[in-house]
């Protein structure tokens, strides 16, 4: 017989061998009725068989502790053994060797590994046309005109790609086929179907993975009516640009060991700050901060301090504005952001789940501009300084403010400034801030005080009228559903697991494939003793042939990432606020179904006016549940 190619494959194969009842025969003694064969439990005590085995469909069930499974879980639990370890024995058992990759398969992991030779051979090439070809002059002087030296060429490996639509692929089509060249995100077809170069006449910027490997490029446009100004590679099996920060590899050490990072906007901003010293620079390729960068970020900063260094002109205003959504939406359930200084420190606990730092300079240079110009010693000043981002976002409105300002243009910078000075949770620092928005602009302080309150009082109402609530938390509610289980994968300790089982117990989660991964999860978690590697392995293996459900644990993982290190306090806490989440949404959908109850009903008829007031009563009560 010839050998399984995939682990897969090979796990097909033990299937088809393992007989169910040879399983089961070896520890429970079993008596055949009908098409089933019964017998004592071997999971719970009994005197009285009630636990079946049907060969046919190859299953076990018992119908008084109610385990049941097929022949590989009952040797998992009888054994208390992980799905590998069981599929290894059994392997040696029936002689099938497995093969070393796991869920992958040979064949994908070959072509993984060819992807990733062409786009290193790619980028040595590039660097050589920069290096050495006439044709390159415009690029080598126009790098040289932005201040980049031969040095950090060489340490950033930038590059040349030349003007013809073939040049690449046929340097190394000796070596890769088509397919490589296009699934490495360096071909494009056009519309006659031929395969042509994606990068021509422009200077490449290798991007690199935190192993250092190259995974993509960023190409920038040579001659000023060259369009785009920037080309990227595509998404590919290496790339995924929604995940990756560009610098994050020379980056992430220094991350570790000055616990902050600094987030700026291009590759050559990123370029120019770790060439002059501040390493710990990175930034998304093309695309807004995701998520998936934040939790990145996290993995090395602990503290999760992030300073963002965009433009202050009005594009670059909305892209800290989307950005720190993005960050707090990646640590919702984590606690607190950091929203004062030192100054009012005693005021509030003093950890933080993150904190966030606008850099602006004054005259709006980006970072490479302002760094080539004044040096990288004032670009510091500019980071020790820079002001948590709820002082940036009052002053960013307050500079508006002019002298000479009718008391309609007050009312209207008010308005702009009222709903951040309302996110502010303490009162007393509210009222400092009051003070300080008041003198600025010359209003009177206990008039503000009065609108604040006002927008206070109105936000309730809204917010207790039901509709709406449950979409906006929907959203939420996924989120808190996946970070408790990613919490399962976060490698800590083992009592911090056991706390997490018993608390998630009785939550009840929505989502369809989510259910399906807890109850997985909470089961594997103590066969395998709540060992991470372990629990990630029999997943991957339990639902190998379900591609969305191990997209959603790949996913978990990386969740996992960003929860690695917590401390023992902060765990717990992050399993009850992701808890107080998904409750939170069950009572905001049984309140908007009361609600909308109380609305259909006709108010002549007695018994609905009944009905009614009993209504009346659940709602307010959920209300006080729910606050
Ligand atoms: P910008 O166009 O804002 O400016 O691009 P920059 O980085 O200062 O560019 P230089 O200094 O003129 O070279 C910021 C980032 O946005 C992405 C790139 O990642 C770039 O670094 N971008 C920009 C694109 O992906 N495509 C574009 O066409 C332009
Ligand atoms: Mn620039």
């Amino acid at each position: 017989m010839s050998q399984p190619k995939t682990y897969s494959e090979a796990i097909d194969e033990i299937r088809s061998r393992l007989d169910i009842l040879d399983a089961v025969q070896s520890r429970v003694v079993l008596k055949k009725r009908g098409a089933n064969y019964w017998g004592c439990c071997p999971f719970h005590n009994e005197k009285t068989p009630s636990f079946c085995v049907n060969p046919q469909k190859g299953i076990f069930k018992c119908f008084g502790c109610g385990e049941g499974g097929d022949a590989i879980t009952f040797l998992m639990k009888i054994n208390n053994q992980s799905f590998s370890d069981v599929i290894k024995d059994l392997a040696m058992q029936f002689g099938i060797e497995l093969p070393k990759s796991h869920s992958d398969n040979q064949k994908y992991t070959e072509e993984k590994q060819q992807i990733k030779d062409l786009l290193e051979k790619s980028c040595e090439y590039y660097h050589n046309n920069l290096l050495t070809l006439p044709e390159a002059k415009g690029a080598l002087e126009y790098l040289e005109k932005r201040g980049i030296t031969r040095d950090i060429i060489d340490e950033y490996k930038l590059g040349y790609s030349k003007k013809g639509y073939t040049e690449l692929q046929n340097e190394f089509k000796a070596i890769f086929t088509p397919t490589i060249f296009e699934k490495a995100g360096l071909t494009v077809q056009t519309e006659k179907g031929d395969n042509i170069d994606r990068f021509r006449h422009r200077i490449m910027i290798p991007i690199k993975d935190e192993t250092n490997t190259v995974i993509a490029f960023g190409a920038r446009a040579i001659e000023a009516n060259q369009n785009p100004k920037y080309l990227n590679s595509p998404d590919t099996v290496l790339y995924n640009k929604s995940r990756t920060l560009y610098g994050i590899n020379a980056a992430k050490d220094s991350m570790i060991k000055e616990d902050y990072v600094v987030i700026m906007e291009g590759y050559f901003d990123v370029i120019s700050a770790q060439a002059a010293g501040l390493k710990n620079a990175v930034a998304s390729c093309g695309t807004a901060l995701t998520v998936d960068h934040v939790r990145l970020i996290a993995k090395y900063s602990k503290s999760r301090r992030i300073y963002l260094a965009f433009d202050t002109d009005s594009a670059g205003l909305k892209a800290t504005q989307r950005s720190t959504d993005v960050i707090k939406e990646a640590f919702t359930g984590l606690g607190n952001i950091k929203m004062f200084d030192r100054s009012y420190s005693s005021l509030s606990e003093d950890k933080y789940t993150c904190e966030i730092r606008v850099i602006a300079p004054f005259d709006s240079k980006d970072p490479d501009e302002y760094i080539r110009e004044y040096g990288i010693d004032a670009y510091k000043k500019y980071i020790n300084q820079a002001p948590l981002l709820l002082d940036f976002e009052i002053e960013q409105q307050l500079k508006n403010y002019k002298s000479d300002f009718s008391p309609t243009d007050k009312l209207a910078l008010v308005k702009k400034i009222m709903p951040l000075i309302e996110e502010i949770p303490n009162n007393i620092v509210q009222n400092e801030y009051i003070k300080l928005v008041s003198d600025r602009i010359n209003i009177d302080e206990k008039a503000l005080i009065r609108e604040v309150n006002r927008s206070k009082s109105l936000q309730n109402t809204i917010e207790t009228s039901y509709s709406g609530i449950v979409t906006k938390s929907s959203n939420f509610c996924e989120k808190a559903q996946k970070n408790l289980l990613s919490l399962f994968l976060a490698d800590v300790n083992k009592n911090n697991i056991n706390y997490l089982s018993e608390n998630i117990k009785n939550v009840k989660f929505i989502d369809k494939n989510l259910i399906i991964i807890k109850e997985a999860i909470d089961k594997i978690a103590c066969q395998v003793n709540n060992e991470v590697e372990k629990i990630i392995q029999s997943l991957y293996n339990q639902f190998a042939e379900d591609n969305e459900l191990k997209d959603i644990i790949t996913d978990l993982i990386y969740i996992a990432d960003s929860f690695k290190g917590l401390s023992d306090n902060d765990f717990k806490a992050a399993v009850r606020e992701n808890k107080a989440k998904i409750e939170q949404y069950h009572t905001d959908c049984e309140k908007k179904e009361l609600a909308s109850k109380y609305k259909n009903l006709n108010d002549d008829d007695v018994e609905s006016m009944q009905f009614q007031m009993q209504l009346r009563e659940k709602i307010k009560n959920k209300q006080t549940i729910g606050e």
